[in-house]
């Protein structure tokens, strides 16, 4: 059976070009920030969102970690959308390990105004946590991979700063938003005190995110990185596959929002499914099962017939196209899909 993986867009293989540039990498110790491929993707990275300098590490969620280390103290605040990935998926770490408290913020459609920042951040006084840091993300993954244009972000991160909070974006698929409004990625981070994002996503390499930020920042930044085990030493070789990612992969990220689109579109006419087609702007389709079956259930089925899909919540289901999805493949899916939704609408 051919399988068509629409979980996520880290199922992404490197390419072959991605491979040979690993074989080939030349490679130092980059713990004592000796290999040179790592800093070419660093300075790449810094040169493309328009930042001094970069950080490479492990993964997304060690990047917002170390990113609210190096922005906080203990007991400080932090605003976070409610839904961000920082506050809902990463194991609670900037509690755990950074000992910030989030203030969890319910956006629009994943989008925290300069009102709302405005009205959560309050006075100094001596029973609250001091407010520090605003993190954004872009695309937001849970609202539906919504994309936010330089307006938007401009706007929010303009209030962050006149309220005396730095501001972090986690840009995990800020290639994305920015293919999708159609500017260069480094407008949407202007007043980003920091932003990381991730290679291994729909950028397809296999490992790593770049934080970046003002040079100060990421020095002290490296020192948190230490700290949480994130000191690689022949890293070269993995972010070789990232400087392929960042000069080959971007422009193509346009085709897998058509193909979600394409998706999208043929879900909508399958009932009992819904998908709010105005939310679909990137590369991620939330799709809403309204039946008897729990969108676990629905998951189950679609598995067993090669389609596999992520159930983010009880009737909702996440679908993300990439690289290894083809417009045919999305076609293939639907048929699948429709097959699935009939079988479960008539009585048993
Ligand atoms: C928006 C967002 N931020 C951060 C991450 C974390 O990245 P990683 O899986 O590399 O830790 C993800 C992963 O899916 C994500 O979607």
């Amino acid at each position: 059976m051919t399988i068509i993986d629409l979980r996520s867009d880290t199922v992404t293989q490197p390419t072959e070009e991605m491979r040979e540039a690993m074989a080939r990498a030349r490679v130092g110790d980059d713990v004592l920030g000796e290999d040179p491929t790592v800093h070419e993707l660093e300075g790449l990275a810094a040169e493309m969102l328009g930042k001094e300098r970069g950080l490479f590490v492990p993964s997304g969620t060690m990047a917002n970690l170390v990113a609210v280390m190096t922005h906080t103290q203990k007991g400080d605040e932090v605003l976070v959308e409610a839904e961000a990935h920082t506050y809902y998926y990463e194991v609670g770490s900037i509690s755990a390990v950074a000992g910030v408290i989030p203030r969890p913020i319910p956006g629009r459609l994943g989008y925290i105004a300069p009102d709302q920042v405005r009205e959560a951040v309050r006075p100094p006084n001596v029973h609250f946590p001091i407010p520090r840091l605003l993190c954004l993300e872009n695309t937001h993954n849970r609202a539906g991979g919504i994309p936010f244009g330089p307006q938007e972000m401009d706007a929010v991160g303009l209030t962050a700063h006149e309220l005396g909070l730095a501001v972090h974006v986690d840009g995990a698929r800020i290639f994305n938003a920015a293919v999708a409004v159609g500017v260069p990625a480094g407008q949407l981070v202007r007043y980003a005190d920091s932003v990381m994002f991730c290679v291994s996503k729909g950028l397809s390499a296999p490992v790593g995110s770049v934080l970046l930020g003002k040079a100060d920042f990421i020095e002290r930044a490296r020192r948190f990185r230490k700290m949480v085990g994130g000191g690689m030493r022949q890293a070269g070789v993995i972010a070789a596959a990232g400087i392929v990612a960042l000069r080959t992969m971007v422009d193509r990220l346009a085709t897998d929002h058509a193909n979600a689109r394409r998706l999208a579109e043929g879900i909508s006419r399958t009932a009992p499914l819904s998908v709010d087609l105005s939310r679909v702007r990137t590369n991620i389709v939330l799709v809403a099962v309204n039946a008897r079956l729990t969108a676990p259930e629905f998951t189950d089925r679609l598995k067993q017939e090669g389609v596999l899909t992520l159930p983010t919540g009880p009737s909702t289901i996440r679908m993300v196209t990439h690289r290894h999805i083809t417009a045919h493949d999305v076609d293939m899916a639907l048929e699948a899909i429709r097959r699935t939704a009939t079988a479960f609408v008539q009585p048993r």
